[in-house]
């Protein structure tokens, strides 16, 4: 065992930081044990260095992160300032004067992830960044590592915990959206704004470096097709319930059936009752791989959060102290694929389209025309109709997005289709 001790920085103490400091503190003797050297919080950087913060040494704090991460002594910087700028800088900088890197900063990996990784390399050192990804739900290593000899095809996932909240809470008590988020609001569980998460960016993030650890190739945020959830309404629950289903924010990574390219896309979806993801509840993150020799399988646990997100940290922050001591440097990208990205109108799915139409003869072979002219073909219909209005309900089989769009492109020009009510794609059969 080495007496000398690890030098930890520590960029950020705020809800992930903190959490990080205390369980360094009281699990000091276990991780010294795990990693066969003690670790050291050499110092922590702020913005605000007069808030007190509890358990922690008054004078390790700083407001001068750059000129902590230069001392040179230091051999993990620990990284959770989030945003783009300064962490990137500092993340670099970290690298040239010694020290491996663990982050929980999912809009930088996104981002900057290809250069921030050539970065590690250059210098021979670690970036590791499993918080960066739900929360404390091990994801990223299990893609890395554990399944690194099979071949993933698919991963479907509910990654961002503030719009499973509120889409189950609509589900489960009726309530629209607007209701459902000022109670995620006072909950804490979304922020005064809460654009990231409810437009979908938060989760898009996390689909690109899904995507890129799960085919091995460089999948970059601008690749992610996304769309939010703010404009799911009561009637897509009612119309979900009767199809068996409920609608969950889903980042679904693809291999493409011939294996020649790959998509990244958030977006609502219907999945039915029966899919193991339908029953993730609250603020509760899930994701759900399917491999080629493992099948199936399905990470479920808590995807934010301080305490939740620190244990993912400190997991990474042992592995990278372990391949300190041992001269060595863990897994980096694997891009060697280079598979293509393919867009929105490649991704081949079903649909459930809600058509406000009028109740007339003829209307429904008018309508069933246009989706063959398409190539889309009719799984079922349903029409409800009273005084000359009808709405009628069409699911469809698996048909290209591309397709999807001419559809409804062409159903929009028909005088007897009075309006799309709604169009939801239908994700896990
Ligand atoms: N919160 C979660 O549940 C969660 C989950 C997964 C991943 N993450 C990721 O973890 C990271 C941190 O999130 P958080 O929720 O802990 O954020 P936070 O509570 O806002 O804390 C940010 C910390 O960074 C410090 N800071 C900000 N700008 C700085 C600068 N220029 N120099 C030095 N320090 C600076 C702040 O200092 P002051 O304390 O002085 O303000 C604060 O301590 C983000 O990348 C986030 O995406 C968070």
């Amino acid at each position: 065992m080495r007496t000398r001790p690890l030098k930890v920085a520590l960029l950020g103490c705020g809800v992930v930081g903190s959490e990080v400091a205390r369980i360094m503190t009281t699990h000091a003797a276990d991780l010294t044990a795990r990693i066969g050297a003690p670790v050291e919080l050499a110092g922590v950087a702020v913005r605000r260095p007069s808030k007190v913060r509890d358990g922690i040494d008054p004078s390790l704090v700083t407001t001068d992160a750059t000129a902590l991460v230069k001392r040179g002594d230091i051999d993990v910087v620990v990284e959770v300032i989030g945003g783009i700028e300064p962490a990137r800088t500092l993340i670099t900088t970290a690298f040239e004067h010694g020290a491996s890197v663990v982050s929980a900063n999912k809009a930088l990996i996104a981002q900057d992830g290809a250069a921030l990784h050539a970065a590690a390399e250059e210098h021979g050192r670690d970036l590791y960044y499993e918080a960066a990804v739900a929360g404390a739900i091990p994801l990223i290593r299990p893609l890395r590592e554990s399944l690194v000899g099979d071949k993933v095809n698919r991963v479907l996932g509910i990654v961002n915990g503030t719009t499973n909240f509120i889409l189950d809470a609509m589900d489960t008590t009726g309530a629209g959206y607007q209701e459902a988020l000022d109670e995620a609001t006072a909950l804490g569980y979304a922020e005064a704004d809460p654009t990231a998460d409810v437009e979908g960016f938060d989760a898009a993030a996390k689909a690109a470096i899904l995507a890129g650890i799960a085919f091995h190739t460089r999948v970059r945020l601008d690749d992610v097709y996304r769309e939010g959830m703010t404009e799911v309404t009561g009637a897509d629950f009612a119309s979900a319930k009767r199809m068996g289903c409920t609608i969950k924010l889903l980042a679904i990574c693809e291999r493409a059936a011939d294996g020649g390219s790959v998509t990244a896309r958030v977006h609502p979806a219907m999945i039915p009752l029966s899919h193991p993801l339908a029953s993730v509840r609250e603020a509760y993150n899930a994701v759900f791989v399917e491999a080629e020799a493992a099948g199936q399988l399905m990470f479920y646990g808590p995807g934010a959060g301080g305490s939740p997100t620190a244990s993912a940290v400190l997991g990474d922050l042992v592995a990278v102290c372990r391949n300190k001591l041992a001269e060595a440097t863990g897994p980096g990208e694997s891009a060697y694929t280079q598979l293509p990205v393919g867009s929105m109108g490649e991704v081949v799915t079903r649909y459930h389209i809600s058509l406000d139409v009028a109740d007339k003869p003829g209307v429904l072979a008018q309508v069933a025309t246009v989706f063959a002219e398409h190539g889309v073909s009719i799984d079922t219909v349903r029409q409800t109709g009273k005084d000359g209005e009808a709405s009628l309900v069409v699911v469809t089989h698996r048909a290209p997005d591309a397709a999807l769009s001419g559809t409804v492109e062409a159903l929009r020009n028909l005088d007897t289709v009075r309006g799309v009510a709604s169009i939801m794609r239908v994700e896990g059969e």
